[in-house]
């Protein structure tokens, strides 16, 4: 089976396009230029020319859609589409060579995202959902696990980093200390969240938390977690968590023990 609408189509080609130069130089990753954009963030160039061709991509098809990314911030035009982006989710694992990272990108309307891609161009993966039609990973349909008790889940998170603030950090290590007396397989850190939410959306691992996200981290993901079965929620299992910054997804089974845990 294979998920395909205008909108899909659009967006799987512009992927594909942005993904060549990445892979590219990935290849060459000695011999990047990079810049620091601020302390514990560093903007390759490779974010910037993904981002262009991303960007020209979906200007070309879709010329009045509103865009949201990472790299260059907003640009305001149709006030209910909007193109939500993250060139390259995991741009510390790319600099240091290891090959796990991302583009994210998610369409949103009326406030609500309706199609994500998580694409991982070095393994070749293309995690896709849209609202109503399910989520795949390369045209193989996409469920949640079933696991339903925490102890037996692989969970992961991210964060805290340099630039977090005392508070968050104490939060964030307090809740990785909790967790970590719950479950039997060590906690995973990744690197990448979009990542880490296609891998909820795969069945992969059951459970991610994580505070102070970005909605370009979290935009495609979205969609992926709810169209295989998943739950995402904040920390308190509202629907805040844009607002809250903070972001709990779970597959069907495990979501309350979590909330639990995160009291
Ligand atoms: C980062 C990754 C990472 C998460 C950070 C994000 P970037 O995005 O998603 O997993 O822990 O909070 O900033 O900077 O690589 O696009
Ligand atoms: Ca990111
Ligand atoms: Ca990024």
């Amino acid at each position: 089976m294979k998920l395909s609408s205008a909108n899909i189509n659009v967006m799987v080609k512009a992927c594909r396009k942005a993904a060549k130069n990445i892979i590219r130089d990935f290849g060459e990753i000695e011999k990047l230029q990079v810049s620091l954009k601020g302390p514990g963030d560093f903007v390759t160039a490779s974010d910037i020319k993904a981002e262009k061709i991303l960007i020209e991509e979906l200007q070309k098809a879709r010329p009045r859609f509103s865009i949201l990314s990472e790299e260059i911030g907003q640009i305001t035009n149709d006030k209910e589409f909007k193109w939500i982006i993250d060139p390259i989710d995991g741009t510390a694992n790319f600099l240091h060579g290891i090959p796990h990272f991302a583009i994210s990108l998610g369409l949103e309307h009326k406030k609500e995202i309706i199609c994500g891609i998580i694409f991982d161009p070095i393994k070749d993966e293309m995690f896709l959902a849209e609202k109503g039609n399910g989520s795949y990973l390369n045209n193989q349909r996409l469920r949640v696990s079933s696991r339903s008790i925490l102890k037996d889940c692989l969970i992961i998170t991210g964060g805290p980093t340099f630039r977090s603030k005392d508070k968050d950090r104490q939060l964030s290590l307090n809740e990785y200390y909790k967790f970590s007396s719950k479950v039997m397989t060590p906690i995973r850190k990744m690197g990448s969240a979009s990542l880490d939410m296609a891998y909820v959306a795969a069945g992969r691992c059951d459970g991610f938390w994580q505070r102070n996200l970005n909605y370009w981290d979290i935009a495609a993901g979205l969609v992926l977690v709810k169209e295989a079965g998943g739950f995402v929620t904040d920390f308190k299992g509202n629907n805040e968590y844009i607002e809250n910054k903070t972001i709990l997804v779970t597959n069907s089974k495990i979501n309350e023990e979590m909330i639990e845990v995160l009291k």
